[in-house]
Protein backbone atom coordinates (compact mmCIF):
# COMPACT_ATOMS: atom_id res chain seq x y z
CA UNK A 1 0.00 0.00 0.00
CA UNK A 2 1.36 3.17 -0.65
CA UNK A 3 2.29 5.57 2.27
CA UNK A 4 -0.69 7.73 3.04
CA UNK A 5 0.90 11.42 2.36
CA UNK A 6 -0.93 14.27 3.97
CA UNK A 7 -1.10 17.28 1.90
CA UNK A 8 -2.36 21.01 1.87
CA UNK A 9 -2.74 23.70 -0.30
CA UNK A 10 0.52 24.77 -0.32
CA UNK A 11 1.63 21.45 -2.07
CA UNK A 12 -1.22 21.74 -4.36
CA UNK A 13 -0.15 25.27 -5.47
CA UNK A 14 3.41 23.72 -6.44
CA UNK A 15 1.51 21.64 -9.18
CA UNK A 16 0.16 24.35 -10.75
CA UNK A 17 3.85 25.73 -10.84
CA UNK A 18 4.94 23.25 -13.07
CA UNK A 19 3.81 22.90 -16.82
CA UNK A 20 4.42 19.06 -17.31
CA UNK A 21 1.35 17.38 -18.49
CA UNK A 22 1.04 13.38 -17.90
CA UNK A 23 2.26 11.12 -20.36
CA UNK A 24 -1.21 9.71 -21.56
CA UNK A 25 -3.10 8.17 -24.82
CA UNK A 26 -4.67 11.54 -25.09
CA UNK A 27 -6.06 10.75 -28.79
CA UNK A 28 -8.40 7.79 -26.88
CA UNK A 29 -9.78 9.04 -23.68
CA UNK A 30 -13.21 8.05 -23.11
CA UNK A 31 -15.21 8.25 -19.97
CA UNK A 32 -13.88 5.95 -18.05
CA UNK A 33 -11.88 6.41 -14.74
CA UNK A 34 -8.57 7.91 -15.04
CA UNK A 35 -7.09 7.66 -11.04
CA UNK A 36 -5.10 10.92 -10.37
CA UNK A 37 -2.55 11.94 -7.93
CA UNK A 38 -4.96 13.77 -5.23
CA UNK A 39 -8.61 14.18 -3.70
CA UNK A 40 -9.86 16.49 -1.50
CA UNK A 41 -11.70 15.58 1.73
CA UNK A 42 -13.40 17.14 4.73
CA UNK A 43 -15.80 15.82 7.35
CA UNK A 44 -18.83 17.44 9.12
CA UNK A 45 -19.60 15.99 12.77
CA UNK A 46 -23.13 17.00 14.86
CA UNK A 47 -22.36 20.61 14.62
CA UNK A 48 -23.19 21.12 10.90
CA UNK A 49 -19.68 22.56 10.08
CA UNK A 50 -17.40 21.34 7.73
CA UNK A 51 -13.88 21.24 9.07
CA UNK A 52 -10.80 22.52 6.71
CA UNK A 53 -10.76 19.95 4.15
CA UNK A 54 -7.21 18.53 2.92
CA UNK A 55 -5.99 17.12 -0.03
CA UNK A 56 -4.62 13.24 0.54
CA UNK A 57 -3.34 10.20 -2.17
CA UNK A 58 -6.20 9.11 -4.00
CA UNK A 59 -7.12 6.11 -2.70
CA UNK A 60 -9.95 3.87 -1.17
CA UNK A 61 -11.67 5.43 1.86
CA UNK A 62 -12.53 3.67 5.11
CA UNK A 63 -16.49 3.77 5.44
CA UNK A 64 -18.57 2.25 8.38
CA UNK A 65 -20.60 -0.47 7.20
CA UNK A 66 -23.47 0.97 8.94
CA UNK A 67 -23.10 4.31 7.25
CA UNK A 68 -25.96 6.00 6.03
CA UNK A 69 -24.79 6.18 2.25
CA UNK A 70 -24.54 2.68 2.07
CA UNK A 71 -27.86 1.47 4.04
CA UNK A 72 -30.21 4.28 2.98
CA UNK A 73 -28.19 6.04 -0.06
CA UNK A 74 -28.11 9.23 1.47
CA UNK A 75 -25.59 10.32 -0.85
CA UNK A 76 -25.49 13.54 -3.72
CA UNK A 77 -22.60 13.96 -6.10
CA UNK A 78 -21.94 17.19 -8.28
CA UNK A 79 -19.71 16.87 -11.99
CA UNK A 80 -18.07 19.48 -13.74
CA UNK A 81 -15.28 20.24 -15.80
CA UNK A 82 -11.79 22.28 -16.47
CA UNK A 83 -10.41 22.87 -19.16
CA UNK A 84 -6.46 23.69 -20.44
CA UNK A 85 -6.39 26.92 -22.43
CA UNK A 86 -4.22 27.03 -25.42
CA UNK A 87 -1.54 28.83 -23.58
CA UNK A 88 -1.47 26.41 -20.95
CA UNK A 89 -3.54 27.66 -18.12
CA UNK A 90 -7.06 26.36 -16.46
CA UNK A 91 -10.73 26.77 -17.03
CA UNK A 92 -13.20 26.17 -14.62
CA UNK A 93 -16.85 25.75 -15.97
CA UNK A 94 -19.37 27.76 -13.13
CA UNK A 95 -18.38 26.06 -10.66
CA UNK A 96 -20.56 28.02 -8.18
CA UNK A 97 -23.37 26.60 -9.82
CA UNK A 98 -22.29 23.08 -8.55
CA UNK A 99 -22.16 24.27 -5.36
CA UNK A 100 -25.22 25.49 -5.31
CA UNK A 101 -27.36 22.58 -6.35
CA UNK A 102 -25.62 20.52 -3.85
CA UNK A 103 -26.80 22.90 -1.76
CA UNK A 104 -30.34 22.32 -2.51
CA UNK A 105 -29.60 18.61 -2.73
CA UNK A 106 -28.79 18.44 0.65
CA UNK A 107 -31.43 20.02 1.91
CA UNK A 108 -34.03 17.54 -0.20
CA UNK A 109 -31.40 14.59 1.55
CA UNK A 110 -31.29 16.14 5.05
CA UNK A 111 -27.67 16.62 4.32
CA UNK A 112 -25.44 19.48 5.65
CA UNK A 113 -23.82 20.90 2.59
CA UNK A 114 -20.10 22.82 2.30
CA UNK A 115 -20.80 26.75 1.70
CA UNK A 116 -20.09 27.98 -2.33
CA UNK A 117 -16.78 29.55 -0.85
CA UNK A 118 -15.76 26.35 0.90
CA UNK A 119 -17.17 24.21 -2.49
CA UNK A 120 -15.30 26.21 -5.11
CA UNK A 121 -11.94 26.70 -3.29
CA UNK A 122 -12.48 22.73 -2.55
CA UNK A 123 -12.77 22.05 -6.30
CA UNK A 124 -9.99 24.86 -6.85
CA UNK A 125 -7.49 22.45 -5.03
CA UNK A 126 -8.17 19.49 -6.64
CA UNK A 127 -7.82 20.84 -10.05
CA UNK A 128 -4.14 22.06 -9.23
CA UNK A 129 -3.44 19.35 -7.36
CA UNK A 130 -3.81 17.42 -10.68
CA UNK A 131 -2.88 19.55 -12.97
CA UNK A 132 -0.78 17.68 -15.10
CA UNK A 133 -3.80 15.47 -15.36
CA UNK A 134 -5.64 18.20 -17.38
CA UNK A 135 -5.77 16.97 -20.81
CA UNK A 136 -3.73 19.34 -23.88
CA UNK A 137 -6.13 22.04 -25.07
CA UNK A 138 -9.15 20.08 -27.68
CA UNK A 139 -7.87 16.66 -26.16
CA UNK A 140 -11.08 16.17 -23.40
CA UNK A 141 -11.52 17.61 -20.01
CA UNK A 142 -10.80 17.23 -16.27
CA UNK A 143 -14.11 15.61 -15.25
CA UNK A 144 -14.08 16.79 -11.47
CA UNK A 145 -16.89 14.86 -9.23
CA UNK A 146 -17.58 16.08 -6.01
CA UNK A 147 -19.37 13.89 -3.78
CA UNK A 148 -21.53 14.01 -0.19
CA UNK A 149 -22.44 11.42 1.89
CA UNK A 150 -24.04 10.26 5.22
CA UNK A 151 -20.30 8.65 6.61
CA UNK A 152 -22.06 8.01 10.15
CA UNK A 153 -23.36 5.27 11.91
CA UNK A 154 -26.97 4.35 11.70
CA UNK A 155 -29.06 1.66 11.99
CA UNK A 156 -32.85 3.22 12.30
CA UNK A 157 -33.89 5.13 9.53
CA UNK A 158 -32.19 8.30 10.08
CA UNK A 159 -30.12 11.12 9.42
CA UNK A 160 -26.29 10.13 9.74
CA UNK A 161 -24.39 11.40 12.92
CA UNK A 162 -21.70 12.59 10.23
CA UNK A 163 -21.05 13.73 6.61
CA UNK A 164 -18.26 13.41 4.59
CA UNK A 165 -17.56 15.84 1.17
CA UNK A 166 -14.78 14.70 -1.01
CA UNK A 167 -13.56 15.58 -4.21
CA UNK A 168 -11.30 13.65 -7.04
CA UNK A 169 -11.28 14.02 -10.45
CA UNK A 170 -10.39 12.29 -14.25
CA UNK A 171 -9.13 13.13 -17.16
CA UNK A 172 -12.08 12.24 -19.80
CA UNK A 173 -13.08 12.66 -23.46
CA UNK A 174 -15.96 11.69 -24.73
CA UNK A 175 -19.08 10.36 -22.94
CA UNK A 176 -20.55 8.14 -25.58
CA UNK A 177 -18.87 5.49 -27.63
CA UNK A 178 -20.43 7.06 -30.81
CA UNK A 179 -18.03 10.15 -29.96
CA UNK A 180 -19.00 13.48 -31.36
CA UNK A 181 -21.48 11.36 -33.91
CA UNK A 182 -25.15 11.38 -33.49
CA UNK A 183 -26.51 8.45 -30.60
CA UNK A 184 -29.84 6.51 -30.88
CA UNK A 185 -32.18 6.40 -28.30
CA UNK A 186 -35.11 4.79 -26.83
CA UNK A 187 -38.09 5.83 -25.90
CA UNK A 188 -38.91 3.79 -22.32
CA UNK A 189 -42.14 2.54 -21.63
CA UNK A 190 -41.84 0.53 -18.56
CA UNK A 191 -39.83 2.24 -16.08
CA UNK A 192 -39.80 6.01 -15.27
CA UNK A 193 -36.95 7.92 -13.62
CA UNK A 194 -38.85 9.72 -11.28
CA UNK A 195 -41.78 10.52 -9.52
CA UNK A 196 -43.72 14.10 -8.72
CA UNK A 197 -42.47 14.77 -4.75
CA UNK A 198 -39.69 12.27 -5.23
CA UNK A 199 -35.78 12.88 -5.83
CA UNK A 200 -35.75 13.46 -9.86
CA UNK A 201 -34.80 17.33 -9.27
CA UNK A 202 -31.43 16.42 -6.91
CA UNK A 203 -28.30 15.07 -8.23
CA UNK A 204 -28.42 11.97 -5.50
CA UNK A 205 -26.98 8.87 -6.24
CA UNK A 206 -30.09 6.45 -6.28
CA UNK A 207 -31.42 8.28 -9.15
CA UNK A 208 -28.46 6.66 -11.07
CA UNK A 209 -29.07 2.95 -9.54
CA UNK A 210 -32.19 3.51 -10.43
CA UNK A 211 -31.57 3.65 -14.24
CA UNK A 212 -29.21 1.55 -14.60
CA UNK A 213 -31.93 -1.61 -15.48
CA UNK A 214 -33.51 0.48 -18.17
CA UNK A 215 -30.55 1.43 -19.77
CA UNK A 216 -28.31 -2.35 -19.81
CA UNK A 217 -31.18 -3.28 -21.55
CA UNK A 218 -31.58 -0.60 -24.21
CA UNK A 219 -27.70 -1.54 -24.86
CA UNK A 220 -28.35 -4.87 -25.25
CA UNK A 221 -30.74 -4.17 -28.26
CA UNK A 222 -28.20 -1.50 -29.33
CA UNK A 223 -29.48 1.33 -27.99
CA UNK A 224 -27.02 4.48 -27.07
CA UNK A 225 -29.44 5.23 -23.83
CA UNK A 226 -33.13 5.99 -23.21
CA UNK A 227 -35.46 8.53 -23.12
CA UNK A 228 -37.72 8.78 -20.41
CA UNK A 229 -41.37 10.20 -20.21
CA UNK A 230 -43.11 11.45 -17.25
CA UNK A 231 -44.65 8.37 -14.96
CA UNK A 232 -48.31 10.57 -14.03
CA UNK A 233 -49.45 10.94 -18.37
CA UNK A 234 -46.67 8.76 -19.69
CA UNK A 235 -46.81 11.30 -22.41
CA UNK A 236 -44.23 14.08 -22.01
CA UNK A 237 -40.25 13.86 -22.09
CA UNK A 238 -38.51 14.00 -19.32
CA UNK A 239 -34.90 13.03 -19.24
CA UNK A 240 -32.16 10.86 -21.29
CA UNK A 241 -30.10 8.64 -17.71
CA UNK A 242 -27.50 11.22 -17.94
CA UNK A 243 -28.73 14.57 -19.37
CA UNK A 244 -30.97 16.76 -20.61
CA UNK A 245 -32.83 16.66 -24.27
CA UNK A 246 -33.58 19.65 -26.59
CA UNK A 247 -35.93 19.53 -29.39
CA UNK A 248 -35.50 21.63 -32.52
CA UNK A 249 -38.48 22.67 -34.51
CA UNK A 250 -37.39 25.82 -36.79
CA UNK A 251 -36.14 28.91 -34.64
CA UNK A 252 -37.42 27.28 -31.72
CA UNK A 253 -35.89 25.23 -29.39
CA UNK A 254 -37.90 23.47 -26.61
CA UNK A 255 -37.18 21.38 -23.18
CA UNK A 256 -39.19 19.94 -20.36
CA UNK A 257 -39.07 22.51 -18.02
CA UNK A 258 -37.45 22.10 -14.32
CA UNK A 259 -40.34 21.01 -12.54
CA UNK A 260 -38.88 18.38 -9.89
CA UNK A 261 -39.05 15.08 -11.87
CA UNK A 262 -36.01 16.06 -13.85
CA UNK A 263 -32.46 17.15 -13.47
CA UNK A 264 -31.60 21.10 -13.69
CA UNK A 265 -28.74 20.82 -15.64
CA UNK A 266 -25.68 23.53 -15.23
CA UNK A 267 -25.11 22.62 -19.57
CA UNK A 268 -29.04 22.92 -20.47
CA UNK A 269 -29.40 26.17 -18.17
CA UNK A 270 -26.42 27.43 -20.34
CA UNK A 271 -27.26 26.12 -23.39
CA UNK A 272 -30.45 28.05 -23.14
CA UNK A 273 -28.87 31.06 -22.45
CA UNK A 274 -26.47 30.84 -25.18
CA UNK A 275 -29.59 30.25 -27.71
CA UNK A 276 -31.27 32.77 -27.07
CA UNK A 277 -27.95 34.89 -27.44
CA UNK A 278 -27.89 33.44 -31.05
CA UNK A 279 -31.39 34.52 -31.76
CA UNK A 280 -33.28 31.28 -31.52
CA UNK A 281 -36.95 30.79 -29.48
CA UNK A 282 -36.14 28.80 -26.27
CA UNK A 283 -39.41 27.19 -24.58
CA UNK A 284 -38.82 25.34 -21.21
CA UNK A 285 -42.41 23.80 -21.05
CA UNK A 286 -44.29 20.18 -21.43
CA UNK A 287 -42.83 18.75 -24.04
CA UNK A 288 -44.71 15.39 -25.90
CA UNK A 289 -43.52 12.41 -27.36
CA UNK A 290 -45.52 12.96 -30.58
CA UNK A 291 -43.61 16.17 -31.33
CA UNK A 292 -40.80 13.99 -31.70
CA UNK A 293 -42.33 12.76 -35.29
CA UNK A 294 -41.78 16.19 -36.72
CA UNK A 295 -38.68 17.97 -35.11
CA UNK A 296 -35.90 19.12 -37.20
CA UNK A 297 -33.43 17.97 -34.22
CA UNK A 298 -33.23 16.49 -31.27
CA UNK A 299 -29.73 17.16 -29.03
CA UNK A 300 -29.06 16.07 -25.46
CA UNK A 301 -26.91 18.22 -22.79
CA UNK A 302 -25.04 17.26 -19.99
CA UNK A 303 -21.77 17.81 -18.27
CA UNK A 304 -20.47 14.57 -19.28
CA UNK A 305 -22.02 14.45 -22.78
CA UNK A 306 -21.99 18.36 -23.32
CA UNK A 307 -24.25 18.37 -26.24
CA UNK A 308 -24.63 15.67 -28.07
CA UNK A 309 -26.72 15.11 -31.01
CA UNK A 310 -29.51 12.85 -31.67
CA UNK A 311 -29.31 10.62 -34.71
CA UNK A 312 -32.52 8.59 -34.14
CA UNK A 313 -35.25 8.12 -31.86
CA UNK A 314 -37.60 4.65 -30.98
CA UNK A 315 -41.00 4.48 -29.42
CA UNK A 316 -43.09 1.81 -29.58
CA UNK A 317 -41.24 0.18 -32.50
CA UNK A 318 -41.28 3.60 -34.74
CA UNK A 319 -38.04 4.49 -35.30
CA UNK A 320 -37.07 8.50 -36.43
CA UNK A 321 -34.38 10.00 -37.85
CA UNK A 322 -32.59 13.28 -37.18
CA UNK A 323 -29.57 14.98 -39.24
CA UNK A 324 -29.50 12.35 -41.84
CA UNK A 325 -26.91 10.21 -39.49
CA UNK A 326 -24.82 13.87 -39.58
CA UNK A 327 -24.71 16.17 -36.50
CA UNK A 328 -27.95 19.07 -36.98
CA UNK A 329 -27.14 22.73 -37.74
CA UNK A 330 -28.46 23.53 -34.61
CA UNK A 331 -26.80 21.16 -32.65
CA UNK A 332 -23.63 22.11 -33.90
CA UNK A 333 -23.83 25.75 -33.51
CA UNK A 334 -24.59 25.11 -29.92
CA UNK A 335 -21.54 22.62 -29.17
CA UNK A 336 -19.18 24.98 -30.76
CA UNK A 337 -20.35 28.30 -29.21
CA UNK A 338 -20.27 26.05 -25.72
CA UNK A 339 -17.01 24.80 -26.12
CA UNK A 340 -15.01 27.27 -27.52
CA UNK A 341 -15.79 29.25 -24.22
CA UNK A 342 -15.37 26.22 -21.86
CA UNK A 343 -12.12 25.99 -23.65
CA UNK A 344 -11.09 29.75 -23.90
CA UNK A 345 -10.94 29.61 -27.44
CA UNK A 346 -13.51 32.27 -27.67
CA UNK A 347 -13.89 35.52 -25.10
CA UNK A 348 -16.69 34.80 -22.49
CA UNK A 349 -19.12 36.47 -23.17
CA UNK A 350 -21.24 35.45 -20.31
CA UNK A 351 -18.87 35.43 -17.73
CA UNK A 352 -19.03 31.87 -17.15
CA UNK A 353 -15.68 30.56 -17.02
CA UNK A 354 -13.18 31.18 -13.59
CA UNK A 355 -9.21 31.19 -14.14
CA UNK A 356 -6.90 29.31 -12.48
C1 LIG B 1 -22.66 14.59 -15.47
O1 LIG B 1 -22.99 14.88 -16.61
O2 LIG B 1 -21.76 15.22 -14.88
C2 LIG B 1 -23.32 13.56 -14.72
O3 LIG B 1 -23.32 13.65 -13.53
C3 LIG B 1 -23.93 12.39 -15.38
C4 LIG B 1 -23.22 11.14 -14.99
C5 LIG B 1 -24.10 9.95 -15.20
C6 LIG B 1 -21.93 10.97 -15.73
Amino acid sequence: ARPVRRCRASVASNYSQTSEIVDLDWENLGFGLVQTDYMYITKCGQDGKFSEGELVPFGPIALNPSSGVLNYGQGLFEGLKAYRKPDGSILLFRPEENALRMQTGAERMCMPAPSVEQFVDAVKQTVLANKRWVPPTGKGSLYIRPLLMGSGAVLGLAPAPEYTFIIFASPVGNYFKEGLAPINLIVEDKFHRATPGGTGSVKTIGNYASVLMAQKIAKEKGYSDVLYLDVVHKKYLEEVSSCNIFVVKGNVISTPAVKGTILPGITRKSIIDVAVSKGFQVEERLVSVDELLDADEVFCTGTAVVVSPVGSITYQGKRVEYGHQGVGVVSQQLYTSLTSLQMGQTEDWMGWTMQL
